[in-house]
């Protein structure tokens, strides 16, 4: 039975994965300054996104999902945010031209600075200290300062996410994302790559056709979808504290949460009593839930009925992570309970935490084999299901990082320790982030022509 829902109906609830402040008086100033400031993200552009997502819902568009694993307050820059972008609207584009459907382009970006953690306390030569839990609630530092969750952490992670967000939305409508740069957005790193002179050779493609459509009389500066684009914000709402701060009330009467455009629910938090769950059920914005190997169809489908009573296309946006050679076995059962009971919901792939695994050398790292190997499989086992495979969720960066072994650049364990930057999970660079993209856009031709 569900009872009144309200922004703070959540603290009712048992709630997971928040951290313990030794100052409740100071948690509670944060609260009520952040309360008191704007939202970062309105009502009108929460109700886009969920248009978009109902699109790739019906299978009319496909949604890209990526950014960091953890934003870092220190690596904030406007490069680190640009390099993310543009390599985010490579990859859309490669997409795009592939699957001739719109890429719904959704970052993992200008917020996600809360991470869940498998225990409570980290132990170095015996000292035991507080998990490291993202940049809003304490710093990674193994010192005893450091570690202490600090609510002022709440008002900077707010600070961060609006400074990311203005840069993004300059960049998304100021000219840089303009279909007639499509070659500025290639870093330098990637250029002689492989995967950078396909890039180039699409691009040459693109302006060609531009330059016709123009010769033939099209008025680009009339069309604001080649010069701009729509690009959205999401990250786990793990945090409730910040959460329900930045919960406001539209005109409608309808509820918002102010922080992002979407929120997911991750794997450890997805339960359907706990106060992750009871938050988010009473906002508007499109939500997320991770599903990992142990998820059943009963737990999927209790989820649904809490987080979309009214099965609204676009609401929901099921996040399946289950490991490279886990989805035949676990995916139907699912696939099969949610088509059955009637209910519209975009399927998207995350094969980045299904796939985490310590190298020889002690990085935490991910194959670059593995990953494309669980999207091959969540495509094939949607076609036999006769399901939408919807979209992709990465851990990636525009950067030249080392973290993930594999792709063209062959990155081995060896090679891991050059440039391992992630504060958290190890992500894809620039480089691979393009790669794989060429690879998904072979399975999205596949899919529009399939063989006679
Ligand atoms: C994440 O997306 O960083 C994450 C922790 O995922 P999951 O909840 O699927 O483990
Ligand atoms: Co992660």
């Amino acid at each position: 039975m569900t009872t009144a829902w309200s922004p703070a109906s959540w603290r009712q609830r048992p709630a997971r994965q928040l951290p313990a402040y030794p100052d409740a008086a100071a948690l509670e100033v944060a609260e009520r300054q952040l309360a008191g400031s704007p939202p970062l993200i309105f009502a009108g552009e929460i109700a886009a996104l969920r248009q978009r997502l109902a699109a790739v819902a019906r299978g009319d568009a496909f949604l890209l999902q990526g950014g960091d694993c953890a934003e870092s307050f220190d690596e904030l820059s406007e490069a680190t945010v640009r390099d993310t972008f543009r390599v985010i609207l490579q990859m859309a584009v490669v997409l795009t031209y592939a699957a001739k459907c719109p890429v719904v382009k959704v970052g993992r970006i200008a917020g996600q600075f809360a991470k869940p953690r498998s225990s409570d306390t980290e132990t170095r030569d015996g000292l035991a200290l507080p998990s490291y839990r993202g940049d809003i609630i304490n710093a990674p530092a193994f010192a005893e300062d450091a570690r202490r969750p600090d609510p002022r952490r709440l008002l900077a992670a707010y600070g961060h996410s609006a400074t990311t967000l203005n840069l993004l939305r300059a960049l998304s409508h100021g000219g840089f994302a303009d279909l007639h740069q499509v070659h500025r957005w290639t870093a330098d790193f990637v250029k002689a790559s492989p995967q950078g002179e396909r890039f180039e050779e699409l691009a040459d493609r693109i302006t060609d056709s531009l330059a016709f459509m123009e010769a033939c009389g099209f008025d680009a500066a009339l069309t604001p979808q080649l010069r701009e684009v729509e690009f959205h914000t999401s990250h786990e709402a793990l945090h409730l504290h910040y959460e329900q701060a930045l919960v406001r009330r539209g005109e409608n009467g309808r509820w918002y949460g102010g922080s992002a455009h979407m929120l997911w629910l991750g794997e450890r938090t997805r339960d359907p009593g706990g106060a992750h769950v009871e938050f988010l059920r009473g906002l508007d914005n499109a939500l997320g839930v991770k599903l990992g190997p142990t998820a059943q169809p009963d737990d999927v489908l209790r989820l649904l009925d809490v987080l979309d009573p009214d099965n609204e296309p676009g609401r929901m946006v099921l996040i399946t992570r289950m490991g490279a050679g886990a989805a035949a076995e676990r995916l139907p059962p699912l696939l099969r309970a949610v088509r059955d009971a009637g209910r519209a919901v975009v399927w998207c792939c995350d094969p980045m935490h299904g796939n985490t695994v310590t190298a020889s050398n002690g990085f935490k790292t991910r194959d670059f084999t593995r990953i494309l190997q669980e999207v091959r499989e969540f495509f094939a086992v949607h076609a036999q299901e006769g399901t939408h495979a919807g979209g992709v969720h990465f851990e990636m960066t525009g950067q030249d990082v080392t973290e993930c072994r594999g792709g063209a650049q062959a990155l081995t364990d060896e090679g891991l320790a050059a440039r391992y930057l992630t504060s958290c999970d190890p992500r894809l660079n620039g480089s691979q982030s393009l790669e794989l993209a060429f690879l998904i856009a072979q399975m999205l031709r596949a899919r529009r022509a399939p063989p006679a």
